[in-house]
């Protein structure tokens, strides 16, 4: 079991996230939690205005990276680090009355309220500032970044004078001169300002990468004012000076626009003015905040969960819900992944992970096929760059990056870098995933095949005869558990690449036979050869699991069962992290795993085992689990749902919704746990909800906690939006949009028409 405490740092709210006495120690906990973002651009919740306390000013653009190089070491070692770079500010402001600059470090104020309406994605904070001559002014912050036009992002300020007439100085614009917080650095280099046309606009590079991001804003006034142009380096604003009576509210909407490119061209300005013109010529303040909110109403009626009598967990659902569709939409200007803290923080460096197709990507595929498609698609754009990188490993194929962003290698771990395939046998697996529950076979054949194709010869070149049992297995790697490195046949590597490699065979014959043209296309192309198909035949075959006959345990690796054995409930709470209290060797010399990886196998083949070995892997594996991965703890649940196990699926789950919002893990204050948002989403659907994709039609098979009077999911498939509605006595399923669905219940088909059906709760074993 987990001992974990959390904080509370919001007010429980059904649908706002409410913080109502600021407490500048917790400035970058909330700075996380208020994010907004819409996976191109991602602004963490710090203030518009100058703050001279703890502050991380941090907006990060999909794809927009700097990287750092270390000396070479041995051959394939990485020796490049890249990381989405702190971008431009687009919320610079300065708000100065009475001789006095607002800064709430010092200033006096009262009344204060942040709140994130998640129905509307809309962040608004307020107070009342009293100067120290006496005068006292209402101000209203708003923001949002729109989910209907990538590059766009807008702030509205209101300044009413509550008790006096005098002069306000309100000074907007956009900064690029932040340091990138991890590296203390600022990476960027001033290109160009300008005031030319009807918005300002300032380019800025980074150093090494020559990423260009040029940022342009249009300031609309409710009132007239003196105007001027403040410039620094990398800096460009307008200040303007308000004649201010008593009891009037001056407004000030800012529309920004933030454009990124490649490369450094002449064409620049150009484009950049093209996609300026089509927001600044069409859309004001108003019509983008419409349309934004237009488009929250719309996407929460077809995923929102309800989850009756428990408030905790019905505002942290909510909260999983609405992070994960800002982190990643699919909207970006480049072909980039998801971050492990999306874009709302530097740890991780805004690399994906494998977590994007084996956590996020089944979150996508039930409420945003788009996005889904577009992380897919991620991997197909850079299938070159882990064709590069499995030379370097002396591989052939295909060899997708532990850590990414550009689709090159970027983690400087070696262990990781070198020995985790599970990134190549996770993008096979998202291949297998999206194509059994939308049945785009379009896609499959057209971008999937030559990933299947490259990631199957890396699998041929990697894996090896084991000396005296004959059996393919892969040696020296790490899988899922990272407290175990440079071990042999590990149970996950092999058990996934075995499918990665049945998968594939299986598409190429459903490719020949459907469109003979382009199977021929792609074997020509990829140079494919009959007999590798056999080989890999003869591998998945003779793949090596390891499963002890009389418990029917599947050994984690070879030599795993002798490991010594350590109590987890003897290691003294302060010793947790055990990352970081224990020399990383000694983590090594034990029974003890970081995170599920033979259970996570039966979730994500879940018809491959059987009830009796799930139960069995469950009961010997859960007792060695510490969960030092905000990964972890919800698969345990969901597998301890299927298995009747209600008190622990119940008390594993948590930690699942509120994982950032009480700072369980006490480093939220570095961004969020995007991976985490989706395993709670995945904890109520696939857990209590009993959700199964791995075969078509889906299975459902819910459950419900002691605790609550009834919750409700929705899901996109196939064409439909359903509704399912569980009680203590019956699982109700309506179609609220679309197609006529196949799916099961309780192992029984049924066809989901206008009438909504009712079926009696039942009980697991
Ligand atoms: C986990 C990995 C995961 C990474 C990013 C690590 O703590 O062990 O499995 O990919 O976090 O989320």
């Amino acid at each position: 079991m987990i001992n974990k405490k959390g904080s509370r740092y919001v007010k429980v709210d059904p649908w706002c996230i409410i913080e109502e006495n600021f407490d500048k120690s917790n400035m970058r906990v909330l700075e996380s939690l208020f994010t907004v973002s819409n996976g191109y651009i991602g602004t963490r919740g710090y203030f518009d205005e100058f703050y001279t306390g703890d502050t991380h000013i941090g907006t990060y653009v999909a794809g927009v990276f700097e990287e750092i190089y270390e000396k070479p070491s041995y051959k394939g070692v990485p020796n490049r680090t890249q990381f989405v770079v702190n971008n431009a500010n687009w919320l610079y402001t300065r708000i100065i009355a009475d001789g006095e600059e607002l800064d709430l470090n010092h200033s006096n104020f009262s009344e204060y309220k942040r709140v994130l309406d998640l129905k509307k994605g809309i962040l608004t904070r307020e107070f009342i500032w009293h100067t120290e001559k006496g005068s006292s002014f209402k101000l209203k912050f708003e923001r949002f970044i729109s989910m209907t036009k990538s590059n766009v992002c807008c702030q509205k300020i209101e300044i009413t004078s509550l008790n006096k007439s005098g002069k306000v100085k309100i000074i907007s614009g956009v900064d690029f001169s932040h340091k990138h917080r991890i590296y203390d650095t600022n990476y960027w280099e001033g290109l160009f300002k300008s005031n030319e046309n009807d918005y300002i606009s300032i380019g800025c590079k980074t150093i090494k990468t020559n990423k260009i991001s040029i940022a342009n804003f249009k300031i609309e006034a409710n009132k007239a004012c003196e105007q001027g142009i403040v410039e620094g380096e990398k800096i460009i604003a307008k200040e303007m000076v308000f004649d201010i009576e008593e009891n009037e509210t001056i407004e000030i909407e800012k529309v920004v626009v933030i454009n990124s490119f490649d490369r450094l061209n002449e064409n620049l300005q150009s484009k950049n003015g093209k996609l300026c013109q089509s927001v600044f010529g069409q859309y004001s303040y108003s019509k983008l905040k419409q349309e934004h909110e237009r488009f929250w109403e719309r996407m929460w009626e077809e995923v929102d969960i309800e989850i009756g009598q428990d408030s905790e967990n019905q505002q942290g659902i909510r909260f999983c819900i609405f992070q994960m569709l800002q982190a990643y939409s699919g909207m970006q200007q480049v072909v980039a992944g998801i971050g492990a803290k999306g874009l709302s923080g530097e740890v991780y460096n805004g690399n994906s992970f494998w977590d994007s197709e084996v956590y996020c990507l089944p979150f996508y595929l039930f409420t945003n096929i788009d996005a889904a498609k577009k992380l897919l698609e991620f991997r197909y754009y850079t299938l070159p760059q882990a064709q590069q990188r499995a030379k370097e490993l002396d591989l052939k194929g295909a060899f997708y990056p532990i850590a990414t962003i550009d689709g090159t290698e970027s983690c400087t771990l070696w262990q990781h870098a070198n020995l985790q395939l599970q990134v190549s046998t996770a993008v096979a697996y998202g291949l297998y995933h999206y194509y059994i529950v939308t049945k785009d076979e379009k896609f499959l054949f057209e971008k999937g095949t030559e990933i299947l194709i490259e990631v199957c010869r890396m699998l041929e070149s990697r894996c090896q005869l084991g000396q005296k049992d004959g059996k393919y297995g892969f040696f020296g790697v790490m899988g899922p558990d990272e407290f175990h490195m440079m071990v042999n046949n590990d149970f996950y590597t092999n058990y996934m690449a075995k499918k990665s490699l049945e998968f594939t065979i299986e598409v190429l014959k459903l490719l020949k036979a459907k469109d003979e043209k382009l199977y021929n296309e792609i074997t020509r192309k990829t140079k494919l050869e009959r007999n590798e198909v056999e080989r890999w035949a003869d591998i998945a075959k003779n793949m090596k699991i390891i499963q002890d006959p009389q418990s029917k345990v599947f050994e984690q690796h070879e030599g795993y069962f002798n490991l010594p054995h350590i109590e987890l409930s003897t290691i003294p709470e302060d010793q947790i992290p055990i990352y970081k209290n224990w020399a990383y060797d000694r983590i090594f010399r034990y029974d003890m795993i970081k995170q599920p990886a033979v259970l996570l196998c039966m979730l994500l083949y879940s018809c491959d085992f059987s009830f009796e070995e799930k139960k069995a892997n469950y009961d010997y594996y859960d007792l060695r689990c510490i969960h030092e991965s905000s990964l972890s703890p919800s698969i345990h649940s969901i597998l301890a749902c299927e298995l009747g196990y209600y008190d622990k699926a119940y008390e594993y789950f948590r930690y699942a919704t509120r994982l950032d919002l009480d700072n369980y893990n006490r480093n939220t204050e570095e961004g969020l746990h995007i991976t985490s948002l989706a395993a709670a989403w995945l904890n109520i659907v696939y857990g209590f909800g009993g959700m199964r994709s791995d075969t078509a039609p889906i299975k459902l098979a819910p459950i419900i906690p002691d605790n609550w009077s009834y919750y409700s999911f929705r899901i996109k498939y196939n064409g439909a939006v359903l509704k399912i509605v569980v009680d203590p006595q019956y699982v109700t399923i309506k179609k609220l949009k679309g197609a006529d669905v196949e799916l099961m219940v309780y192992d029984k088909t049924y066809t989901i028409t206008e009438d909504e059906i009712k079926i009696p709760l039942q009980k697991r074993r």
